[in-house]
C-alpha cells in the first residue's frame, strides 16, 4: 500500500513539519506501507528519494518516479499551519477521493481559526480567557482594551501555529509593537486576557474508535510565555505528567475530551489549557500536533505507553474506513 508522508506547508512552521515527517518516517510499518516522503512547499510539490525530487501532479496527487506513475492510497498528513491544518489540502484530497489522516476539511478550517472555535466551545460551556477579535484597519481603543481586559493581555493572529506573531503586553508602549508583530502573520487578531495559573497542554486522538486522552504535560517556560524559542529552541520545561493533583487530572481529561468530540475531531490534536483556581481554561486546539523531538505530543504518547508504529497504523486505518 502506498503512503504518501505529506510534510512541509506553507508557513514558517513548515521547518518544524519536516521534522515532524520524520519521526513518521522512523516509524511507519514498512512491511506493511510503502512510505513516501512528499513535501508540501509553497513553490514546489514533490516526492523525496535519495535526495532526488520527483515532482507531483496536481491534477490528481500523483507522482512519476522512474517512467512508473505513483498513485497514493492514504495520505498521512502532518503539515503544519496552512495548507495542511488549515482544511485546504484536505479539501482537495476529498475532492480527489484520496483518503487522508486527520479530521476533515471543516473541523481542521474551523480549529485552525481561533475566534470561530472559541464561538463554538462558547455553547459547550468551556471556561476561557476573554478576547477581543480585531481585522486590520479597524480603529482599535486601547483604553477600552486595557479596560476590559486589564493589563497584562496577549495579542495573537487568529490563524498562525507555534506562537508565531504572539506578544504579552505588560504596559501600554508595547501595544503597537505587538499589533504589527501579530498582523505580519494574519489579517485578523484577537487580543485576550492573560489567565495567571499552571499552563499545561495534552494530546488527545481517537485511539480504537475511542477518544482516548494521552499524559497531560506541563509546560514552565523560562520566557515570559510558551513562545517559539521556549517550543523549539529548549527554553522551556516540560513535565510530563503535570504536578496537579489527581482531581484536577480528571477535569482536564474530561474538558479535553468534551472539546475534542464537541468539535467533531479525528486523528491526532494537542489541546493547551491554563489551569487557574483549579479549572482548566481552554487556550487552543492544535489539530496537526508537532512531532519534533522537541515537541509534546510524542512526549505524552510515551508516557501513555503508545508507540508510533502502533499509531500510525491506528491512523490509517481510521483514514480508509
Ligand atoms: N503548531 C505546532 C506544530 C504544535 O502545535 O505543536
Ligand atoms: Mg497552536
Amino acid at each position: 500500500m502506498n503512503v504518501a508522508i505529506v510534510m512541509g506547508g506553507y508557513s514558517e512552521e513548515s521547518v518544524i513539519s519536516l521534522r515532524s515527517g520524520q519521526l513518521l518516517l522512523n516509524h511507519i510499518n514498512k512491511n506493511k506501507y510503502t512510505p513516501f516522503e512528499v513535501h508540501i512547499l509553497k513553490n514546489e510539490w514533490y516526492v523525496k528519494q535519495e535526495n532526488e525530487k520527483f515532482y507531483i501532479d496536481k491534477s490528481d496527487f500523483s507522482c512519476t518516479i522512474n517512467n512508473q506513475k505513483i498513485t497514493f492510497d492514504v495520505i498521512v498528513n502532518t503539515i503544519h499551519g496552512t495548507p495542511g491544518e488549515d482544511g485546504h489540502m484536505q479539501a482537495y484530497w476529498e475532492l480527489l477521493e484520496i483518503p487522508y489522516t486527520g479530521c476533515n476539511f471543516y473541523q481542521s478550517a474551523l480549529t485552525f481559526n481561533k475566534r470561530d472555535t472559541l464561538s463554538v466551545l462558547s455553547k459547550f460551556d468551556i471556561p476561557k480567557a476573554k478576547s477581543i477579535y480585531v481585522s486590520k484597519g479597524q480603529n482599535i481603543d486601547l483604553e477600552v482594551i486595557a479596560t476590559t481586559l486589564e493589563y497584562p493581555f496577549f495579542v495573537k493572529p487568529n490563524q498562525s501555529g507555534s506562537s508565531l506573531g504572539v506578544s504579552k503586553v505588560n504596559e501600554a508602549n508595547e501595544f503597537e509593537k505587538a499589533l504589527a508583530f501579530a498582523f505580519a502573520e494574519d489579517h485578523d487578531i484577537l487580543i485576550e486576557s492573560f489567565l495567571k495559573g499552571t499552563e499545561i497542554s495534552v494530546g488527545v486522538l481517537k485511539y480504537h474508535e475511542k477518544t482516548t486522552v494521552l499524559g497531560i504535560t506541563e509546560i514552565v517556560p523560562e520566557n515570559d510565555f510558551f513562545d517559539y524559542e521556549a517550543k523549539y529552541l529548549g527554553k522551556s520545561n516540560e513535565i510530563t505528567p503535570a504536578r496537579i493533583s489527581k482531581e484536577v487530572q480528571e477535569k482536564v481529561n474530561q474538558t479535553a475530551k468534551k472539546i475534542y468530540e464537541s468539535l467533531g475531531m479525528t486523528g491526532f490534536s494537542r489541546i493547551d489549557f491554563i489551569i487557574m483556581n483549579d479549572i482548566p481554561h481552554f487556550i487552543e486546539i492544535n489539530t496537526n500536533p508537532g512531532l519534533s523531538p522537541q515537541s509534546i505530543f510524542p512526549q505524552q504518547a510515551a508516557f501513555s505507553n503508545l508507540n508510533f508504529t502502533d499509531l500510525i497504523d491506528n491512523e490509517i486505518e481510521i483514514a480508509r474506513n
